[in-house]
C-alpha cells in the first residue's frame, strides 16, 4: 500500500464544479458555504431529488451535474438514542448510499477526487486512546453505534479497493464528534452537546431547578467545530491522494461531566445535575491521534471549545427567539 502522501497539485476552486452530497445537513451546509467562498459551482442535492440508498439516483446524480469533485457526507446519523432506535436503518442506509455513490463514481469515470467522510464511531470500542488509524480495525466498535459504525468503517475497505483496482481517487477522512451553531437540537436525533445545551437552556428558561443528563458522565469524547471540519476537509481534497484514513479532530478529550458543568456555566444554569444511569454513555474514551493530519494536511483545529459552545448556545437562544416570536398560521378550520 502506498505511503501517506500530499496530492500532486493543489485544486484551483473556481468555476469548478462540486458535489456535496449531504450538502443541506449540519456539516455539509458548512463546507458548501466554504466552497462556494472559494468561487466553486457547488450542487448540494437533496434527498427528495436523488435519494442515493437508490443506485439509478446516484448515477444520475452524478450524470447531471458533471462534478471534478464529490464529497460524500450524505448519511444517516444521530445521537446514542438514535443509533439505538434505528441499528437497521442506519446500517442499511449508511451502507447502500455509500455503495452507490462510489460505484457511480467509477461508472462516471472523471472525478478529479472523491473525498468520504467517516466517523470516530468506527473505531473500536476497546481501542486504546489516542485512537490512530491504523488501529481501526484492532476490533469491533463500540454495541450503541456498531451498525453506523460498521457501515462507515465498510467504505473504507471500498475506497482503498477502488483505488486499486480502477484508480479511482478517493480519500477517506475519521472525523470526531461534531459540534456548532447549526446543530441538530431535536431531542430524538439529537448529539450529546446540542442534547446538554437544549436541556440547560430550557431549564433557566423554565426555572427548573434539574437536568438529568444519560450515563454517569465519565466517558470522554473530543469535539471539533463544525467549521474546522469543513476547512480540514477541502485540506484533504486539495493535499491527499491516499488510501489511508486520515483522522480528523482536536486531539483534546473532556469527560461528559466536565462538559457538562461547562455547558451549565456558559448557559447560566446553576441547578442539580442528575446522572441516569441506566441510560447508556457509550464508548468509554474517544481522542483522536492527530498527528497524520497535521504532517499531511497541516490541518490544526483551530476553536476552542468554550468559544465553539458560546456560539453553539447563542444559535440555540436565537432559534428558540424567532420561533417564539413567529406568527403562527391561522387556522381556518374553525
Ligand atoms: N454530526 C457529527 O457529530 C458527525 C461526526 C462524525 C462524522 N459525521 C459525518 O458527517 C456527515 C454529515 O453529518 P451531519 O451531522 O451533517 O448529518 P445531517 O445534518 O443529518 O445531514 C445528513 C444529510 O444526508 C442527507 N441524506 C440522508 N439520507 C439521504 C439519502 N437517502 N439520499 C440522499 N441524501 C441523504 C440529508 O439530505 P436531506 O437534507 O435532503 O434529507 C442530509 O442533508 C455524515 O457522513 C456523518 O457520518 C458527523
Amino acid at each position: 500500500m502506498d505511503s501517506p502522501r500530499r496530492a500532486a497539485a493543489s485544486i484551483d476552486w473556481t468555476d469548478l464544479p462540486v458535489v456535496v452530497t449531504g450538502g443541506a445537513g449540519f456539516l455539509g451546509s458548512v463546507l458548501v458555504d466554504r466552497l462556494r467562498r472559494a468561487s466553486a459551482k457547488v450542487v448540494a442535492p437533496r434527498r427528495r431529488d436523488y435519494d442515493l440508498t437508490n443506485m439509478d439516483a446516484a448515477t444520475r446524480l452524478l450524470a447531471d451535474t458533471s462534478p471534478a469533485v464529490v464529497f460524500h457526507l450524505a448519511a444517516a446519523v444521530g445521537g446514542i438514542g438514535a443509533n439505538r432506535a434505528n441499528p437497521g436503518r442506519f446500517f442499511y442506509e449508511n451502507m447502500a448510499m455509500g455503495l452507490n455513490v462510489v460505484e457511480a463514481a467509477r461508472r462516471y469515470g472523471q472525478l478529479q477526487k472523491l473525498v468520504i467522510v467517516g466517523t470516530t464511531c468506527a473505531y473500536p470500542g476497546e481501542a486504546s486512546v489516542p485512537l490512530r488509524e491504523a488501529d481501526l480495525w484492532d476490533g469491533y466498535p463500540e454495541p450503541t453505534n456498531a451498525p453506523y459504525g460498521v457501515a462507515k468503517r465498510a467504505l473504507l475497505v471500498m475506497a482503498q479497493g477502488y483505488r486499486q483496482q480502477y484508480g479511482l481517487h478517493a480519500v477517506y477522512l475519521i472525523l470526531a464528534n461534531l459540534y456548532g451553531p447549526g446543530d441538530n437540537f431535536d431531542p430524538e436525533t439529537s448529539h450529546v452537546i446540542p442534547a446538554l445545551i437544549k436541556k440547560c437552556v430550557d431549564a433557566v428558561e423554565q426555572g427548573a431547578g434539574e437536568v438529568t443528563a444519560w450515563g454517569d458522565g465519565s466517558p470522554t469524547r473530543e469535539f471539533l467545530y463544525v467549521d474546522d471540519a469543513a476547512r480540514g476537509i477541502v485540506l484533504a481534497a486539495e493535499r491527499y491522494d491516499s488510501p489511508e484514513p486520515i483522522n480528523l479532530g482536536t486531539g483534546e478529550e473532556i469527560s461528559i461531566r466536565e462538559l457538562l458543568t461547562l455547558i451549565a456555566d456558559l448557559t447560566g444554569f446553576r441547578g442539580r445535575i442528575v446522572w441516569d444511569r441506566a441510560m447508556p454513555g457509550g464508548q468509554r474514551r474517544r481522542r483522536l491521534d492527530t498527528s497524520l493530519a497535521t504532517t499531511v494536511l497541516d490541518f490544526r483545529a483551530q476553536v476552542p471549545l468554550a468559544g465553539g459552545l458560546r456560539e453553539t448556545i447563542e444559535r440555540y437562544r436565537q432559534r428558540r427567539i424567532t420561533q417564539i416570536e413567529a406568527p403562527r398560521p391561522l387556522d381556518r378550520s374553525r
